[in-house]
This record gives C-alpha cells, structure tokens and sequence, in this order.
C-alpha cells in the first residue's frame, strides 16, 4: 500500500535510515511532521495516538513548553562549552539534581550523548574500577542473550540480539548469561514470572568456566525492552546481586528504557529493591528531546577511581557533548516535570487499568503470550511459518493507518506510551490494537 505518499513528501534519497529496511520504506513511507502530548501528526495530516513514547524517551509526552523555553534559555546564555579541563554550572547543576533521585549510593554522574555511550561507558568504568582495586585481570563482561544494550562494540558484545551481532567481531572474552523469556512456564502471567529464578544460577556457570578473577562486570536490562518486554522471574535479580557480592563482580543495570518512571518507580532499580553498582540512562533522561545519557555510578566505585596523583585525570574517557549546555537545560526541565506531574511514579497508579486493558487481547487470534508491568507491555504472536516477523510487521503498518503507533521487535508488540496516558487513552490504544490484531493476525 502506497497511499502515504502526499504532496509535501520530501526526497527521500539521501537519508541513510537507521534500523530501517530502507527501499522497503521508502517504497511507502511513513512520515511524522508534528507532535502534542500524546500524538502525532503524519504529514499527509492524521493524527497519530502515540504507544510507544517515541522510542521509549518521551516520558511526559510531547512538544512541553517548559522543556523548549529552558533550551531556548540556555541556548541565549550558553550555547556549548567544553568539559575536558573545564566546567560550566549547570553539568554540575543537573548532576546534583540526578543523584537526589537516583537509587540509594548512585550519586556520582558522568554524562553521555546516548544510550549506548552510557552502555559503553558503564562497561569502561567497571574494568578501570578492577584495575584501581589492583585486580587488573578483570576485564570479562556478561551479557544475557536477548539483551539489548546499544550499537557500539561494547553493548554489542554484551548484547544478546544475533542480528547486531553476526556481521561484527566483538571484545574477546565477553560471554552470556541464557535469557529468562519462558512462555511454556510462564505465559499470560500478570506481574513477574513465577518461573526461573534459578537461572540467575548461570554467572556461576559462568564463573566456573572463567573464573571469577577474570569477570569484571555483568550488565542486563532488569526488564529486557526491546527484545519484547521480558519480565524478570521472581527473585531473579535478588540472585543475580548475590552471586555477584559473592564473587566481587559489579552489577550493572542498563535501565536506559526503564528509566524515569517506566516501571511505576524512578528507576527499576527502586521497583525491585535492588542496587546495581551501574546504572546506565538515556531516552527519558530529557524527555528525548536532546540527545543525552547518563552513568550513575556507586560511589565505592567512583571513589576507587580518584586515586593517583592530584594532577592526573582519572579516567581517560569522555565525549564532545559530555554535559552538553542544552542537554542538562533539557534534562533539567524535564526532571522538574516529571517531579511536579508525579510522573515517575503514575504507572504506578495505572497499573490496574493498564495490565486489564493489555490482558484483554488475550483472546485474539495468534496472541500467544501477554506481558506487562508499570506502563510497559509486550504482546507475542505466533510467527508464520517460513515468515517470522510478518505477522506484527503487518500490525504495526495496519495499525499505524488507522492512527496508532505501536512498536514491533520480530513477532512481538511492545507498548511503552507517554507516562502522561489517560485511562481513555489506554482503552483507546488497546481498542485499535484489538481492531487490527483481529483483522491482520
Ligand atoms: C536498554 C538499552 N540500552 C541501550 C540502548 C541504546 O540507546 P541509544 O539508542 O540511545 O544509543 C537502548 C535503546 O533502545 C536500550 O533500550
């Protein structure tokens, strides 16, 4: 179907489209021009309900006045200044202001331009942290199959997607922990997963083959986002923080999805009580309106690191738009909204409505499984034979016609709307999602 190409098309020649099968979109493309709250606007001039926050990043909806006037303030005072050697106020200002939300010790912030420069990062800053204690042989990183922890080499290493992976060499010694997504043990469930705490039990798998003087560090996604919204197991995390206080190898949370209120607390790490030594931000870090990530880092960690001689820099790390000006006015802003709105909690006052309106499409044709916890959801079809992925890529381009954006990762939807959703908004959304799944799926 071609019937979005409309008169204001641009050319579409040039842009080299990311994670886009390109000729394929282009062929029929599909265009956003405008954003308010919870909607797009298409350029051929249809409003568009918007499920998926952007791409997991705009936590307090869209197009907020109080997010624009402090970026157009900032950007009248103070347009860009380096931060190798140098400083300016409000890196520090919204640094302060990160680490008086942040998990219980995670108060020291090195800032980012993305998620998978904070991935990066984090995975940096775990093996110098070894090296500082004097166990510089700690150099291997886990992973989790299934995970997703950006596109440099670093998160693809530890990453468990096999399409970002079989084209690229990754860092030697990096290995995995088995995922946790079990639909036989623990398909529709509400909440967590009853089934597959014990899988956990793989870093020790993994410590006997290595050797636990080799692991620096373990990063997973507490709830994997773009694998399909997969739940941790009860008691999964509790284990994994466990055998790694056991085995002196530092936890790291990559929480750049589950971040800022996704989950119905601040951060997952506050959801499920447990505190990574790492904790790696992006997306809803400014509401996605400038590009920007952050590290929270424990300060046993980042104290380690300020050894040495005074005049040394303690870390050769960092990037051009580390605390970038009008980031940290964005990032402020945003945090301001997310406090005032109650925001970072709400999914928590949602929950019901959300895990009864997604649970109803459990009848639909091909709904295989049903996940969901605080505003996030993921709906599992069963993939056509000798076709995986068809199935919900035709939903997504149905869905999209009739007005709704939906995420899809092979046969999989994933619903992440705005924090700022209605309970109408959400029979909504769903209401669409039924409409099509019945006549696509
Ligand atoms: C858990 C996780 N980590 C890292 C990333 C990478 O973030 P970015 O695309 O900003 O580099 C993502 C992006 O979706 C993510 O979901």
């Amino acid at each position: 179907m071609n019937t979005r190409v409309v008169a204001n098309m641009p050319d579409l020649t040039n842009y080299w489209m990311p994670f886009t099968a390109n000729r394929q979109f282009k062929a029929a493309p599909r265009l956003l021009s405008e954003a308010d709250g919870m909607h797009y606007t298409s350029v051929d001039g249809r409003k568009i309900i918007d499920a998926t926050a952007g791409l997991w990043c705009v936590n307090a909806g869209h197009r907020r006045p109080q997010i624009a006037q402090a970026v157009e303030r900032q950007l009248m005072v103070l347009d860009y200044a380096p931060s190798f050697q140098m400083g300016h106020p409000i890196a520090f200002d919204f640094a302060q202001r990160l680490a008086s939300i942040a998990p219980r010790g995670l108060d020291r912030v090195f800032f980012t331009g993305s998620g998978s420069e904070s991935v990066d990062t984090a995975l940096k800053i775990a093996i110098a942290y070894h090296r500082a204690i004097g166990q510089a042989a700690r150099t291997r990183l886990i992973g989790r199959e299934r995970g997703y922890h950006g596109v440099g080499f670093g998160g693809i290493s530890v990453g468990g997607i096999v399409n970002n992976r079989r084209v690229f060499p990754q860092l030697p010694g990096s290995d995995h922990l088995r995922h946790t997504h079990d639909p036989v043990r623990n398909s529709f469930v509400r909440g967590l997963p009853e089934h597959g705490a014990e899988l956990a039990d793989d870093l020790e798998r993994l410590v006997a083959l290595h050797g636990s003087e080799t692991i620096a560090a373990v990063i997973i996604e507490p709830v994997a986002g773009s694998t399909g919204v997969l739940l941790p197991p009860k008691g999964y995390l509790q284990r994994l923080r466990q055998i790694c206080d056991r085995h002196g190898i530092l936890l790291i949370f990559d929480e750049v999805i589950t971040g800022f209120g996704r989950l119905g607390a601040p951060f997952a790490a506050d959801y499920f009580g447990i505190t990574p030594d790492i904790l790696t931000t992006a997306k809803g870090l400014t509401n996605g309106v400038v590009p920007m990530g952050a590290v929270l880092v424990s300060r046993k960690v980042h104290d380690a690191l300020m050894s040495g001689p005074e005049e040394q820099i303690e870390l050769f790390h960092g990037y051009t738009y580390s605390g970038h000006p009008i980031a940290c006015a964005a990032g402020i802003a945003t945090l301001e909204i997310y406090e005032d709105e109650g925001l970072l909690t709400r999914a928590h006052e949602l929950t019901d409505h959300w895990q009864e309106a997604i649970h109803s499409l459990k009848a639909l044709p091909n709904v295989i499984d049903i996940r969901a916890l605080g505003l996030l959801a993921g709906i599992e079809l069963k993939s056509r034979n000798g076709a995986p992925g068809s199935r919900a890529y035709d939903v997504f381009v149905d869905c999209f016609d009739r007005g709704l954006l939906i995420r899809v990762t092979g046969d999989i939807i994933a619903l992440s709307p705005p924090l700022v959703v209605s309970t109408a908004e959400i029979d909504k959304i769903v209401d669409i999602l039924g409409r099509s799944l019945r006549k696509v799926a």
